[in-house]
């Protein structure tokens, strides 16, 4: 499973771009919203961070027709080669799904909270769909759940729509969308620091080091 960062932060991408492990990155309104306070335009945000990442860079539309929505897609995708355009599941977004995929537009369908909505935007283009997990277990469903169901349901079809599971809210979330055979998680840096951390890593580098200082005063260095 390839992982995303869940970003609009320049920082925080540059650390998981130097630690090797971010193939791609997705925003939406809310994480552009954090940093606007900057000044900078969401295009020259996504054109940043697109520069900084060798992979997918996923831009939201936020249009609320079909007509605006494939006009704003096209827009959002000439911004730069490895823009990934986002739009919701619902009745204008699926129609602008089909009408930008024939177009050669890669969408990611965001906001996904069922395996049907995920079926329907596949069957009318999308190269990727987006389950929801954290706001789904935030209402009592498991949103693992649906990563599993969508993945298998997918892959019995041949259908070669991937799936990123999305609203990670922390590190079991990221192995749970692995077991469930994402192909990608996009996960806020809070959550990729969490991964990396454990006690028992800090307590053994602690140990290793002042056993060092010891050998060493032991031999006279
Ligand atoms: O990728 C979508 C994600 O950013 C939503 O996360 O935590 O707002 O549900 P959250």
């Amino acid at each position: 499973m390839r992982i995303f960062l869940d970003t609009a932060n320049l920082e925080e991408i540059r650390t998981a771009v130097r630690w090797g492990v971010c193939a791609g990155v997705t925003t939406n309104p809310t994480l552009y919203a954090k940093e606007s306070a900057s000044g900078v335009s969401y295009r020259e945000r996504v054109v940043a961070i697109a520069e900084l990442v060798g992979g997918h860079v996923s831009a939201e539309c936020v249009s609320r027709t079909a007509d605006d929505l494939v006009e704003e897609a096209r827009a959002i995708a000439s911004w730069h080669p490895n823009v990934v355009v986002k739009i919701p599941a619902d009745e204008a977004g699926i129609e602008a799904i089909h009408r930008v995929s024939a177009e050669g537009i890669r969408v990611n369908t965001t906001l996904i909270f069922s395996v049907n909505q995920a079926l329907l935007v596949a069957n009318a283009g999308a190269a990727f769909v987006s389950p929801f997990v954290g706001r789904l277990d935030d209402i009592d469903h498991d949103g693992t759940d649906l990563v599993r169901e969508t993945v298998e349901l997918l892959d019995r079809y041949h259908m070669p729509t991937q799936v990123i599971a999305a609203s990670i809210r922390g590190p079991r979330h990221v192995t749970a969308a692995a077991a469930a055979g994402a192909h990608i998680a996009t996960v806020p840096f809070k959550v990729l620091r969490q991964m990396l951390q454990h006690p028992l890593t800090d307590r053994g580098i602690a140990a290793f080091l002042a056993d060092w200082e010891r050998a060493q005063t032991a031999v006279g260095r």
